[in-house]
């Protein structure tokens, strides 16, 4: 049994997201490895150094290079805010260490690719934190999709909304600057895609509009200062699937009521199945002869539910899916498995997401392959 130290950057939501999932993944599974909290950053050194107390890591840094030189950490967990994955990745994958990125990978395509192509070079395993794919109920909606249940798949319709911002008082925070976020598309639409990618493969063409529906935010809150808004609040698009399959897309952070309305339905031309990640445990599926939806619930019959609870219906909740995801991860670490998005996959996604970008900009169909 080899020890893995885990270097985590970051105490934001994700920090905690990754340090809960850090520490659960040995309760949950067998793992070839001792997990060993090696190190904290953050920014602000007291907090890291709190933070570090609180949730077991040995290290506090306040400068994260010195996390990354630290010998006592093998994997970087990176959750900082965009602008910040390409520098921090491209420095641990030059100190020869596994990335486990969150998303979106970066903020333009030329440093996705950068990360992409360094980590092939490097050799070094990465994962970036689309979580939503590791959800059992989705690994048994894409067996249905790959095994022909709902016969040749001919729509997508996704939707991820959410309404943190859906106040226009809601102040301006980093994810409303182009070059340290992009709006939401970037933060909610990119989880999407990698989803639609997950379950439907590659898509070739897109259209799109983008639309930025407050101009102005508070620069904190309660404050009287402006700030303005280039990001886009939703954007929505068309898809053509290269299996043919067409979709519509859509994202944003303003539709009263969603918390985290990851949501598709897709149809064949033998049934639909639906999905909405606010009811995770659930899918709904409707196949031909049927008059109406069958609700289909999640238990310890789909890989990865049994390590949480042995008896159906007992639910899986949104930190399950970030375990579900470290164990993976460290799964590849040991030579085992594929599964989980990889540096090259997330570049993918960046590709849709930028092709989407341009679509809007030039009021066009774009085929992904011109960017
Ligand atoms: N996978 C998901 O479901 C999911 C959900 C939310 C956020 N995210 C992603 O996680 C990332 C972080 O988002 P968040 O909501 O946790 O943000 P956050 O603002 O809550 O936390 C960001 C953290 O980064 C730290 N930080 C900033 N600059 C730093 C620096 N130079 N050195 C060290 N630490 C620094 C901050 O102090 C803070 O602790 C983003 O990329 C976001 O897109 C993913």
């Amino acid at each position: 049994m080899r020890e893995l130290g885990i270097g985590l950057i970051g105490t934001g939501f994700m920090g905690r997201a990754h340090a809960l999932a850090f520490r659960n993944v040995s309760a949950a599974f067998e793992l070839p490895f001792t997990l060993r909290l090696a190190a904290l950053a953050d920014a602000d050194p007291v907090r890291a150094q709190a933070c570090a107390t609180a949730w077991g890591f040995e290290q506090a840094h306040g400068d994260w290079q010195q996390l990354i030189d630290d010998p006592r950490v093998n994997l970087i967990a990176i959750t900082t805010p965009n602008h910040l994955h390409y520098p921090m990745a491209m420095a641990a994958i030059a100190a020869g260490k596994p990335v486990y990125c969150e998303k979106p990978l970066a903020v333009n395509l030329e440093q996705a690719n950068a990360m992409h192509l360094a980590a092939r070079h490097a050799g070094v395993v990465t994962r970036v934190g689309y979580n939503y794919q590791h959800n059992p109920i989705i690994g048994l909606a894409r067996e249905l999709i790959l095994n022909g249940s709902l016969g040749e798949i001919i729509s997508f319709q996704g939707e991820f909304s959410e309404d943190f911002m859906a106040d226009p008082a809601s102040p301006w925070s980093w994810r409303c600057e182009t070059e340290h976020a992009g709006g939401a598309l970037a933060d909610l639409g990119s989880h999407l895609l990698a989803m639609a990618r997950h379950l439907l493969g590659n898509v070739e063409s897109v259209c799109a509009d983008a639309q930025t529906v407050h101009r102005q935010r508070p620069a904190m809150a309660g404050s009287q200062d402006q700030r303005s808004i280039a990001v886009d609040d939703q954007t929505h698009a068309l898809l053509r699937f290269a299996s043919g399959a067409r979709g519509t897309f859509s994202s944003s952070w303003l539709k009263h009521g969603y918390k985290n309305h990851l949501s598709f339905e897709i149809s064949g031309t033998r049934g639909t199945l639906t999905f909405d990640q606010e009811r995770l445990n659930e899918l709904r599926l409707c196949r031909v002869g049927q008059d109406g939806f069958q609700r289909l619930l999640a238990g310890p019959n789909l890989p990865g539910y049994a390590a949480f609870s042995p008896a159906p219906g007992h639910q899986l909740g949104y930190n399950e899916l970030k375990t579900l995801e470290v164990h993976e991860l460290v799964m590849a670490l040991a030579g085992h498995g594929q599964a989980g998005t990889d540096f090259e996959e997330a570049f993918e996604v960046e590709r849709l997401a930028t092709a989407i970008r341009l679509a809007a900009r030039e009021r066009r169909w774009v085929d992904v392959s011109e960017v």
